[in-house]
C-alpha cells in the first residue's frame, strides 16, 4: 500500500492508489506550454495575435456583413452558442464547439475535416450556409480598409500582397493566431491534480468528496482511454452512441467525411499555403487512412471548460446530467464494434451519477470577462 492511503489525515474517505495517482498526474499539468504551429508562420506573434482577433469579430467577412465569427463563438459563452445544431443563414447540422484550447488540437471540426488551425477557420468564411464570403472580398478588405491594412502589415512585416486566395489564407493564419491564445483557465480540478502529485494532502482536502468519488469513477471507466491527458482528448474519434441523423433518412457520416473534405481541400497542410518548409507537419494528413469503420465517428471532445452545454456534435444532451446517464445506460448495439471495448453500460446509481457530473463540473472555472480587443495600430 502506498504512503498517501495509509496516512492518517482529517478527511480521507477517498483513498489513491499509486496506479490512480500516476492516472490523475496524467491530465495535467496545466496550462501546458503555449501552442506551436509550424504551418502558420504568424502563429505566436503578438501583432497577428492583434490582427486575428479584430477580424474574429469583423461582420465584413460575410457576404450580407452580418455574420463574424463571434456570432457563433461567443466570448463570454466558452466560445460558442449554446445552440444544439448551429444557426448561419440556414440550421447547421452540427453544433458549435468552443474554442477553447483548440490550439493543442491537430485535427478540427467534428469530422476532422481540417488539418491546420488556419485551414479550419477558412471553411467558416466561405461555406454558402455560414458567413457565404469568398476570397475576393476578404483580400479587397485587407487592402483597402485603412486599418485593416496597417493591421496586416504589423503582422506579415510587409502590406497586403499576393493574389486574393493567399490573402484569405493570410486572414485566416492571423485568426488562427489569435484562437491559439484561447487557453482555458486553471479549474479546481488542476488544484486537486497539483495536490496529488506533490502528496499534499491538506490541499488535496479541499477537493470537494463528491468530485473525488467521481474522478473515481472516471478512472475505473477508462473514459480516459479517449478523454486523454492535460485536454482530456486524444485528439482522435469515436462513436459512443450518439445518433447521428440529421433529418429522416439522412445521416451525418462523421469522420468518414471529413477525410474525404480533408484530402479534398485547396487548403490542407499538403498545400502550397503550408509555411512549414520541413514538410513534418504534413506528415499526418500524408499517412491518414480512411476507413470504413471512421463512419459516425466524431472528434473525441475536450472535456475542459464546455461551457453550459448542450452536448454532443449535435447537442443531442440538454445538460451533463444527461451525458452521464447515457455513458450509464448505452446499450452495446448502437455502438461500433470497435468501440465496444472502451464504452460499456456503466449502470450508475443515482449518487454515483451526481457524483461523475460533479467531478464533470470540476474541469471549469468562472472565466473573468474578456477586455475590449486592443486597436491595431495605436
Ligand atoms: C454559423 C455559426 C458559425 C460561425 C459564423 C463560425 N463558426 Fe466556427 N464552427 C461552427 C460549427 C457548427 C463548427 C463545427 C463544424 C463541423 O464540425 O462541421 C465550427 C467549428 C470551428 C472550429 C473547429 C473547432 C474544433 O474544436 O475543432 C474552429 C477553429 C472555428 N469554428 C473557428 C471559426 C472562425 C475563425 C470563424 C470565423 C471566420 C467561425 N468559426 C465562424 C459554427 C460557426
Ligand atoms: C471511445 C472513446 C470514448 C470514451 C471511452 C468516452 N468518451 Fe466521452 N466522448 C467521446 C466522443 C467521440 C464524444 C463526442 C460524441 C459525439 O459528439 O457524437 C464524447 C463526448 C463526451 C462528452 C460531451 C462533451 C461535449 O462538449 O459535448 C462528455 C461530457 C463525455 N464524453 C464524458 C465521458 C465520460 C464521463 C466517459 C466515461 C464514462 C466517457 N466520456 C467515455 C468519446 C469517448
Amino acid at each position: 500500500m502506498m504512503a498517501l492511503a495509509a496516512a492518517a489525515v482529517a478527511q480521507p474517505p477517498v483513498q489513491w492508489s499509486e496506479e490512480e495517482v500516476r492516472a490523475i498526474a496524467r491530465h495535467g499539468p496545466w496550462p501546458p506550454p503555449a501552442p506551436r504551429d509550424p504551418s502558420n508562420r504568424v502563429a505566436g506573434m503578438a501583432n497577428a495575435i492583434v490582427l486575428g482577433e479584430q477580424l474574429f469579430n469583423e461582420p465584413r467577412l460575410s457576404a450580407d456583413g452580418a455574420m463574424s465569427c463571434s456570432s457563433c463563438h461567443v466570448a463570454g459563452r466558452d466560445w460558442n452558442d449554446g445552440r444544439a445544431r448551429a444557426i448561419g443563414r440556414t440550421e447547421l447540422d452540427r453544433r458549435t464547439p468552443s474554442l477553447w484550447n483548440v490550439g493543442y488540437a491537430y485535427w478540427f471540426g467534428w469530422d476532422g475535416a481540417g488539418d491546420s488551425l488556419w485551414s479550419q477557420s477558412i471553411r467558416p468564411i466561405l461555406d454558402p450556409r455560414e458567413m457565404a464570403g469568398d476570397a475576393g472580398r476578404v483580400a479587397a478588405l485587407l487592402r483597402e480598409d485603412k486599418a485593416l491594412a496597417c493591421g496586416y502589415e504589423r503582422a506579415f512585416g510587409h502590406k497586403p500582397s499576393g493574389d486574393d486566395e493567399k490573402l484569405l489564407v493570410d486572414a485566416a493564419k492571423a485568426l488562427a493566431a489569435f484562437q491559439a491564445t484561447l487557453v482555458s483557465p486553471r479549474a479546481p480540478f488542476d488544484a486537486f491534480r497539483d495536490a496529488v502529485v506533490a502528496g499534499d494532502r491538506e490541499a488535496m482536502a479541499r477537493y470537494p468528496q463528491a468530485a473525488q468519488r467521481g474522478l473515481k469513477i472516471f478512472l475505473e471507466a477508462n473514459c480516459s482511454a479517449c478523454h486523454f491527458g492535460p485536454r482530456f482528448t486524444n485528439g482522435e474519434f469515436g462513436d459512443v452512441g450518439i445518433p447521428f441523423f440529421i433529418r429522416p433518412g439522412e445521416v451525418d457520416p462523421g469522420r468518414l467525411d471529413g477525410l474525404s473534405k480533408l484530402a479534398n481541400s485547396t487548403f490542407n497542410l499538403l498545400s502550397r499555403h503550408n509555411d512549414d518548409a520541413s514538410g513534418v507537419s504534413a506528415l499526418r494528413t500524408r499517412h491518414v487512412q480512411r476507413l470504413h469503420s471512421n463512419f459516425g465517428e466524431f472528434r473525441v471532445p475536450s472535456l475542459r471548460q464546455t461551457g453550459a452545454g448542450p452536448f454532443m456534435h449535435n447537442g443531442h444532451f440538454a445538460t451533463l446530467e444527461d451525458v452521464v446517464k447515457h455513458y450509464s445506460e448505452v446499450s452495446p448495439d448502437r455502438l461500433h464494434s470497435d468501440a465496444l471495448p472502451l464504452v460499456r453500460p456503466l449502470a450508475l446509481t443515482a449518487e454515483q451519477s451526481a457524483d461523475l457530473v460533479a467531478f464533470l463540473r470540476t474541469l471549469s472555472a468562472d472565466v473573468a470577462a474578456r477586455p475590449p480587443p486592443p486597436p491595431l495600430c495605436p
